[in-house]
């Protein structure tokens, strides 16, 4: 397995909110007294999280409102008969089923699955990812549904066979190349904190060994499947979803 790159170091421009102090230590970020634009940092402006890389031609800046704007559209317009929900198993089901996505990013899979119903579990290991995507849910209606988990996930996964292992576990590893999918600039921040994907191989291996029914894994069309056995393919517009059963669950 290749060695893991170091993410650069994203610090926390403290705000004055006990809440935004309270997740930085539980997500391990440094919290600094000023802004530094020659920095990766999270910031507080107009009460909304951004996070930002340093400034210059190509500096990247975000923030996650699942209130107003594109992400909070594609929210109230999703449906169970969507790529991702036939890929879940959701749209001929009543009773929605538990979900891990160990590959969490800025949560956007996972706040789709968790207004569809589902219940999910959601962990990244880019801490600074996990903050931002956990301060947007913690104040939402997703916070019903969809928890946040700083962290490695194959030592989760690791854990969890014999201790309620989730129905579904929803697999989106960072595609080797940034194809149309992943020019946005959410992506752009994720590639660029995150790297590129080095362990998607032990992931599928793992989610394989814990999932009840199924691993649903993303693709970039035209791309190779993650690994044998794809039950099925679900096609999605820019996207592939491959399904792999768990032996005796339903399709
Ligand atoms: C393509 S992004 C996921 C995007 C996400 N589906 C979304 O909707 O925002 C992949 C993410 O998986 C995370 N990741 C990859 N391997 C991981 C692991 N073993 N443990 C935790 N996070 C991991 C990366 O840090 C990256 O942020």
């Amino acid at each position: 397995m290749p060695t893991r790159r170091e993410p650069p170091e994203v610090t926390l421009v403290a705000t004055g909110r006990g809440s935004d102090l309270h997740n930085a230590a539980r997500f391990g970020i440094r919290v600094v007294e000023a802004r530094d634009p020659s920095a990766w940092q999270l910031w507080r402006s107009l009460g909304r999280m951004h996070l930002g890389s340093p400034t210059g031609k190509d500096a990247l800046l975000l923030d996650l409102d699942v209130g107003q704007g594109p992400l909070a559209r594609r929210l109230r317009s999703m449906r169970r008969d969507d790529p991702i929900g036939r890929a879940c198993g959701l749209a001929k089901r009543t009773e929605m089923p538990t979900v891990l996505d160990p590959t969490a990013g800025l949560c956007r899979d996972a706040m789709a699955l968790a207004t569809l119903g589902c219940h999910v579990v959601a962990i990244e290991r880019i801490a600074a990812l996990a903050f931002l995507a956990n301060d947007a849910i913690e104040s939402s209606w997703l916070a019903e549904r969809l928890r946040v988990v700083g962290g490695e996930s194959l030592p989760t996964l690791a854990g969890m066979a014999g201790d309620r292992p989730p129905d579904v576990v929803y697999l989106d590893p960072m595609f080797r190349t940034p194809g149309d999918a992943q020019v946005k600039k959410d992506m752009q921040v994720c590639r660029a904190l995150a790297g590129p994907p080095e362990d998607e191989a032990p992931l599928l291996r793992a989610a394989l060994a814990v999932a009840r029914e199924r691993v649903v894994v993303k693709r970039e069309v035209g791309g190779p499947a993650l690994g044998d056995g794809v039950s099925f393919v679900v096609p999605g517009e820019r996207v592939r979803f491959d399904v792999y059963l768990r032996p005796g669950a339903p399709r």
